[in-house]
């Protein structure tokens, strides 16, 4: 494993939001010239070419970082249009109707399932005061109405961590789909979507990646691509987009049936960029680095602030403090002294990565 660090776009402060949008790199403008501009203003009559070799490159890059194949990648605009094409390309059992989810998920993906289910299907909340760390909970409430479950690796709102493997087993021995939100832990979490037995898995690359809004991706577990007919389909949907044969649609045998028309590209040479750093560093140190910060404000703490949990094995990435009658004027503080966090109903989020040092949560922690 690599230790270096990459070098990070240059900004003032203490940058501590990459729960919410990663810092871009400092040559992510060089790459995108060379991947994307350069082709294209050069007129090349290739330029397809250019610009699939790099879609190719993100997926490549998806596939080194979360332990899967290329071909069960497929790039997307977000996770909640990717959720609408899931459960479009799915005929759902009749007698179950109930998709289970939690009452800590992020709100755009329950309002997308919601939607794309339709009027005979139900969400199926468990309660936000629910341990989603114990196994028996989830067990409890996949009940046999249950088709669907959404699993969220990492909740933004209490900073915790979720037993995805335990859960997505469970659900797949009970012939219940898995659908895995990975938004808030591609890039600071260690994922093996190869021992996780989901069904699909969702992910984007604005966060700890860095990689930028726009480069999402769904992956589709290669045991259930047959049973997915997607509606929302286009030429890149099609085993050979440039068969040109109108009377004659076939799916792509991978992944890339859910990618549709022309596709942007743009945003995933961005993130392919972001993505490539991202493994030559190695998730495993990013993490590290984020625990050693993270502990450092924790055990500095009294404990009743802390919202998130203590334990590395069972947080996020993200440290969630609530300082009860001096919340307020601390955000003030911590705002004039160019600290950048954001603040939720639990607390304020705190997102240490790698371009944060030991001095600049020593300096935090002096705010405090
Ligand atoms: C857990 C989680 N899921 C999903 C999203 C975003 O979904 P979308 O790409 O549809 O905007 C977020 C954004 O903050 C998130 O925290």
């Amino acid at each position: 494993m690599s230790t270096s660090v990459p070098a990070f776009a240059a900004h003032t402060g203490t940058y501590l939001l990459s729960h919410s949008v990663g810092l871009p790199l400092q040559d992510a403008q060089q790459a995108a010239q060379k991947a994307f501009w350069q082709p294209w203003q050069q007129a090349d009559a290739e330029i397809w070419t250019h610009w699939l070799a790099a879609i190719d490159g993100f997926r490549t890059q998806l596939a080194i970082l979360l332990k899967g194949k290329k071909g069960s990648f497929c790039p997307q605009t977000s996770l909640s249009s990717a959720v609408a094409k899931i459960i479009d390309s799915l005929s759902l059992d009749p007698s179950k109707k109930s998709i289970l989810l939690s009452e800590e998920d992020f709100p755009s993906i329950a309002f997308a399932l919601q939607q794309a289910a339709g009027e005979g299907y139900a969400l199926k909340f468990i309660p936000a005061d629910s341990d989603l760390a114990d196994i028996d909970v989830w067990d409890e409430q996949m009940t046999a109405d249950v088709g669907m479950v959404l699993v969220t690796q990492v909740q933004s709102n209490n900073g915790r961590q979720l037993p995805v493997q335990k859960i997505t087993q469970l659900s797949h021995s009970k012939g219940i789909l898995s659908l895995v939100d990975i938004a808030q832990s591609a890039g600071i979490l260690p994922i093996s979507l190869a021992d996780w037995q989901a069904d699909f898995v969702l992910g984007s690359c604005v966060k700890w990646i860095g990689g930028g809004p726009g480069a999402a991706f769904m992956w589709v577990n290669p045991e259930i691509i047959d049973r997915c007919t997607p509606k929302n389909v286009g030429w890149f949907s099609h085993e050979n987009p440039f068969e040109f044969d109108i009377h004659h649609f076939r799916y792509a045998e991978d992944a890339l049936r859910f990618w549709g028309g022309t596709p942007s590209v743009y945003p995933y040479v961005v993130a392919a960029h972001s993505l490539e750093s991202v493994n030559r560093t190695g998730v495993e140190h990013i993490r590290a680095h984020n625990i050693m910060l993270a502990d450092k404000i924790i055990q500095a703490l009294s404990p009743a602030i802390l919202v998130s949990p203590p334990e590395p094995e069972l947080r996020s990435g993200t440290v969630i403090l609530h300082f009860a009658d001096r919340q307020a004027s601390l955000i003030k503080r911590l705002q004039d002294q160019h600290i950048h966090f954001d603040s939720r109903a639990k607390g304020i989020r705190l997102s240490p990565h790698l371009c944060n040092t030991s001095q600049q949560i020593d300096s935090l922690l002096d705010s405090f």
